[in-house]
């Protein structure tokens, strides 16, 4: 699995279940990297997209505990091993929100970070990957970006505690 994910200068992510910032070209990149694949995410951020509605051309999997949940183009699952029981070799993209980042970020053996540049009102977090043990930066993509006057950067983080890719 690859977690993929933008934070602030303090790792928040959401606010009032809404992304923070608008940033066109980190959402670009975020549809590229993820198109095409499958992509797990918490019931709050599916009800955090644009009409409440799946991702377009990737498949949806949503964690929710409330297992009369049924959405067309959604497969829901209520436990991790759910999780793996209806998913093969795909690669699986984590994609959020807090509490799904929290709970599967141990089997991502990368995460996608876009650093957006500044201090957001923020009520969500992910790990501040830079005070784990076990994880360490891969590579960046050289460039900052700067677009509607938010910089921002995009880096690979790697899990060392996962031998595997
Ligand atoms: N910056 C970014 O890259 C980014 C990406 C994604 C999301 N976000 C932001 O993150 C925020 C939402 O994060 P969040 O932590 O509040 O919500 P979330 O992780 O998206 O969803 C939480 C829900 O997932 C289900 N869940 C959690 N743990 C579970 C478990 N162990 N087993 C089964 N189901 C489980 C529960 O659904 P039920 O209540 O239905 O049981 C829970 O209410 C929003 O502000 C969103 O915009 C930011």
């Amino acid at each position: 699995m690859i977690s993929i994910v933008a934070v602030d200068q303090n790792w928040g992510i959401g606010y009032k279940n809404k992304l923070p910032w608008r940033i066109p070209g980190e959402l670009a990149f975020f549809k590229k990297t993820t198109i095409g694949n499958t992509v797990i995410m918490g019931r709050k951020t599916l009800e955090s997209l644009p009409g409440r509605k799946p991702l377009s051309n990737r498949r949806n999997i949503v964690l929710s505990r409330d297992t009369t949940r049924s959405e067309l183009g959604v497969e829901f699952v209520s436990t991790i091993d759910d999780l793996f029981a209806i998913t093969n070799d795909e690669t699986v993209f984590v994609i959020g929100g807090e509490q799904i980042y929290r709970l599967l970020l141990p089997y991502c053996s990368k995460s996608y970070v876009t650093k957006v540049d500044g201090i957001y009102e923020t009520d969500t977090f992910f790990p501040n990957l830079d005070m784990e043990d076990n994880w360490e930066v891969e590579s960046s993509f050289d460039a900052v970006i700067s677009e509607n006057g938010i910089k921002y950067q995009i880096f690979i983080y790697r899990n060392t505690a996962i031998k595997y890719i």
